[in-house]
Parts: structure tokens; sequence; C-alpha cells
């Protein structure tokens, strides 16, 4: 594991990042996502993070801005979507480097929290809580489960609220 090594993207990095997710998604909507969220006012270039192995990139994660609505609203929440390994890379703990090493950023940077939809048990064993224990729901059509949420900065969640995603995301869940 010492020899992964977890950075920001770099504009050489585009092709190799969408190699990874069409290795690890079935299709192509993920690197859509990707590249729509690329151009928009929600994209923050520190925090989609890329695994390198032996000089090639193995992983990628991706924290993009999502408005929560409640009387808070303005707090600065991100979400995690899309994360993917290469499937020969996986189970060496490199998702898991990843996710740790998006949060520590995010903190530095000053977000409040990131809510992510997707596997609870991955993403709970990593920090995360169930999302609607903090009251907390999201536009997506999805079981509330699979919604999980790690608060960084004490309080910014408030008494929870609805977490709005912007629309491209309807194309991956
Ligand atoms: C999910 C994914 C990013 C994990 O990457 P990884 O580098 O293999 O993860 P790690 O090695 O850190 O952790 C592996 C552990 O996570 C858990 N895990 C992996 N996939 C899981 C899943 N779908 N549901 C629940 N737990 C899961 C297992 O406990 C696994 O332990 P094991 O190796 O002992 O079996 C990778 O499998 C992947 O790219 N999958 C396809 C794309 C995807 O589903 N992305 C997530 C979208 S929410």
């Amino acid at each position: 594991m010492d020899q992964i090594t977890v950075r920001s993207e770099c504009a050489d990095d585009i092709k190799a990042i969408d190699v990874v997710h069409l290795s690890a998604f079935e299709g192509d909507d993920e690197v859509g996502l990707i590249d729509t969220l690329r151009q928009s006012s929600n994209y923050i270039p520190d925090l989609s993070l890329v695994a390198e192995f032996n000089r090639r990139i193995v992983g990628h994660i991706l924290l993009t801005r999502v408005r929560l609505q409640n009387e808070r609203d303005g707090e600065d929440i991100l979400a995690l979507a899309p994360m993917a390994v290469v499937p020969s890379q996986s189970h060496r703990g490199i998702g898991t480097k990843l996710v740790e090493h998006a949060i520590r950023k995010a903190t530095e940077l000053g977000y409040g929290a990131v809510v992510v939809a997707g596997h609870p048990d991955y993403y709970q064993r990593l920090g995360f809580k169930p999302a609607s224990d903090r009251d907390l729901h999201c536009s997506l059509p999805i079981s509330p489960d699979l919604f999980s949420v790690v608060e960084l900065k004490e309080g910014c969640l408030g008494k929870g609220g609805n977490i709005i995603y912007p629309s491209v995301f309807t194309k991956v869940y």
C-alpha cells in the first residue's frame, strides 16, 4: 500500500480517469457525469483525486458541491460521486485510501459535510453515518438506507433538510 499515492487530478489525467470508470462500471454514464460536473461551478479541482500505482492511475474519487436546503441554506456541502478503482487493483485498500484522503482534504478546505449515495457498509466503516439519523434526505431516487453523511464542521447540518443534487446525477442513480 505504501506504493499507492493520492493526489489531485491534472489536465493530463482526464483520459486515464475515464478509463478507470469505464473499467469499474458498466457503461459510460459515470464518465459523462464527471465530464458535466467538470464544466460546472460545483466542481473543485482540488477534490478530484487520483490514486497512482507504478505511475499508473488506478483509482479516482470526486467530491463536488451540492446544496443543503434547510434553515441554514448556504452551507458548503459536498457529495462524493463517483468513485472507482480498476478491478485488477481492487480489495487492496485503494478505495479506502481515496475516501480518507478526500475527507482530509475537504476538511482542510473548510467544507462542512460530505454526503454519499452508495453502499452504506462501505462508507459507514469510514466514518459516515446514516443520513436519516440527521433527518437528512436527498433529491435522488434512491432508498434512504443508501444515503450517508459525515459532518466535518460541527453543527453545519443544522436540523437536517434536503440535499439537492444537480440534475445530471439522475443519469447514474
Ligand atoms: C467500491 C470500490 C471503489 C472499492 O474499492 P477498493 O479499492 O476495492 O476498496 P478497498 O480495498 O478499500 O475496500 C474493500 C472492502 O470494501 C468492502 N466493499 C467493497 N465493495 C463493496 C460493496 N459494493 N458493498 C459493501 N462493501 C464493499 C469490502 O468489505 C471489501 O473488503 P474485502 O477486500 O475484504 O472484500 C471498487 O470496488 C469499485 O470501483 N467498484 C465499482 C464501482 C463502484 O461501485 N463505485 C462506488 C460507487 S458508490
